[in-house]
C-alpha cells in the first residue's frame, strides 16, 4: 500500500481527555485518536437527554460501538442498544434521536473514517466536521481550560 506511515503502538486512557461540548446541549465527545493524515477519527459521544440530536451525512463509513444508553436514527428501523456495533456506510444521511434516562447518558464509541456534514432540516449543509476541525475543537477546549493536550493526534 501507498502512503501508510508505520506508527508506535499507542495507549489512550480516556480518563485523561476532557468531555468537549459538541454543538447542541447535553451532546459532548471525548476524541481519543485524530488521524490527519487519514481524515479519520475516532471518540466517544456521550448524550445527556433524549431527542433529536442531529442530522448528518457521511462522506466515508462510520463504525460504532455503543456502551451504554439506546439511540436509533429516523431514517432506519432498528435501535442500537448496549454491545450493539453499528456500520454506516458512505452518503447515508440520518437523524440521530437519543433514547436515554438522566441517570444513564448515551454513550457510543465511533471511529468516522471521513468528513461528516451537518444539515439542516430542509437538507442544507450547515457544517463540516472533519480531523482538522475535530482537532481544533479539542485543542481550543484545552486551552480554554488549562488542560495539558495528551498525544492523540497519530
Ligand atoms: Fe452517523
Amino acid at each position: 500500500m501507498e502512503n501508510v506511515q508505520p506508527v508506535s503502538d499507542s495507549l489512550v486512557r480516556a480518563r485523561d481527555l476532557p468531555w468537549i461540548p459538541q454543538g447542541s446541549a447535553n451532546v459532548w465527545f471525548k476524541p481519543l485518536r485524530i488521524n490527519l493524515r487519514a481524515g479519520s477519527w475516532v471518540n466517544l459521544l456521550k448524550v445527556a437527554r433524549s431527542g433529536v440530536v442531529n442530522r448528518h451525512r457521511h462522506l466515508s463509513e462510520v463504525e460504532g460501538w455503543v456502551v451504554q444508553g439506546r439511540w436509533h436514527y429516523l431514517e432506519h428501523d432498528w435501535h442500537a442498544e448496549p454491545g450493539a456495533y453499528v456500520y454506516e456506510p458512505p452518503g447515508d444521511v440520518h437523524t440521530l434521536v437519543a433514547d436515554v434516562t438522566d441517570a444513564e447518558p448515551m454513550l457510543t464509541l465511533f471511529a468516522i473514517h471521513g468528513p461528516i456534514e451537518y444539515v439542516t432540516e430542509t437538507g442544507d449543509l450547515a457544517y463540516v466536521e472533519t480531523a482538522e476541525t475535530k482537532l481544533k475543537r479539542y485543542e481550543d477546549h484545552c486551552r480554554e481550560h488549562g488542560i495539558p493536550l495528551q498525544p492523540i493526534v497519530f
